[in-house]
């Protein structure tokens, strides 16, 4: 582990209030305390901002509003209950896509499970062959590769439980309002601010490879998202009206789908699903229309089955579960 990365690692097991001082920390970290300084000093260049107080020593006070590659790796090494490793989680400047990126390491013989991070992509790839916008704005760009080797009926289910799992957490996290737009957009208040694309590679009907991609506007002012979305679109950081800490953002995260992956394979986890889709589902009692190529569905939202399909009452009263595609809000496109 680097000096950096131990030092913070200090700071954040500490409380939030409390003041480390210099002499506490450079015995801790067999270095002097000019060499303390020095390096608090570097930090407080690289995004992160210290309080400094005579006789007390430091604390943090802010936290960059954009991934920083130490502080990550210092809330990962301080988990309380460890549910994955520094080594497994690689975050870099910049790729072409995130979930591009997993699939060549697992290609190679990487190790599953496989956390790639960017802080841009410039190929970042959403459903349907659409593109997902990934400027360096403080936003999440993240994909985790896994191994299942296992039929893949077992996961027909997982973006969704991976999607619950999320809206789950970060409503704890964050106090907002949040939902899954089935099948696989997380939403606040009526608008989209973030997007899940889980891509697979089979041999016969086993499932070999699994790359899970999060898209989610985290620090990005919306003002500023691009003006050719196509659903309403907005980000944690006006929804909050602060800056979201990003790094304990990425852990929960990461944590929820990880959790996803496990729940989905469980027994009775079909039924568990359409439970617990119930008080996140932002489609419930609305009149949609489903967009599956050229066929259109419209009816209102009446949950998922046990396997994960949209149910849509339609005007004759008869429910028609639908398996994939858009969903529009309102009656016509
Ligand atoms: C969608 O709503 O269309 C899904 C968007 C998924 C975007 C994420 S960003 C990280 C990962 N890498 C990609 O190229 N896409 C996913």
């Amino acid at each position: 582990m680097n000096t950096n990365v131990a030092i913070l690692q200090s700071f954040l097991q500490a409380d939030t209030e409390q003041f480390l001082s210099g002499e506490a920390l450079a015995m801790e970290h067999g270095i002097s305390r000019v060499a303390v300084n020095a390096r608090i000093r570097k930090l407080g260049e690289s995004g992160l901002q210290f309080e400094a107080v005579p006789r007390r020593g430091y604390r943090i006070k802010s936290k960059p509003r954009r991934l920083h590659t130490d502080l990550l790796e210092a809330h990962i090494i301080s988990q309380k209950k460890p549910f994955i490793e520094s080594k497994s989680v690689h975050l870099l400047e910049k790729t072409d896509s995130t979930n591009l990126e997993v699939e060549r390491r697992l290609a190679t013989g990487g190790e599953a499970p496989l956390v790639i991070i960017a802080k841009s992509q410039t190929q970042g790839r959403g459903r349907m062959g659409r593109i997902w916008h990934s400027k360096d704005k403080g936003n999440l760009y993240l994909s985790v590769g896994f191994r299942p080797q296992i039929p893949s009926t077992a996961l027909a289910s997982f973006s969704l439980w991976a999607g619950v799992r999320l809206a789950q957490a970060l409503n704890k996290f964050t106090s907002l309002p949040i939902q899954v737009k089935w099948p696989n957009d997380l939403y606040v208040r009526d608008q989209k601010f973030a997007g899940i694309l889980c891509e697979a590679k089979f041999e016969l009907d086993r499932m070999q490879t699994l790359v899970f991609g999060l898209g989610m506007n985290v620090n990005q002012e919306a003002k500023s998202l691009p003006d050719d979305l196509r659903a309403p679109a907005t980000t944690l950081r006006d929804q909050l009206g602060e800056k979201a800490d990003i790094h304990t953002l990425t852990l929960i995260v990461l944590k929820a789908v990880l959790h996803g992956y496990k729940d989905c394979q469980q027994p009775g986890a079909g039924k568990r699903l359409q439970q617990e889709f119930i008080p996140v589902d932002a489609l419930l009692g609305q009149t949609v229309t489903a967009q599956n190529g050229s066929t259109q569905t419209k009816g209102t939202a009446r949950g998922i089955d046990e396997d994960g399909n949209l149910r849509l009452k339609t005007q004759t009263g008869a429910i028609l579960n639908v398996s994939a595609g858009d969903i529009i809000f309102g009656e016509s496109i």
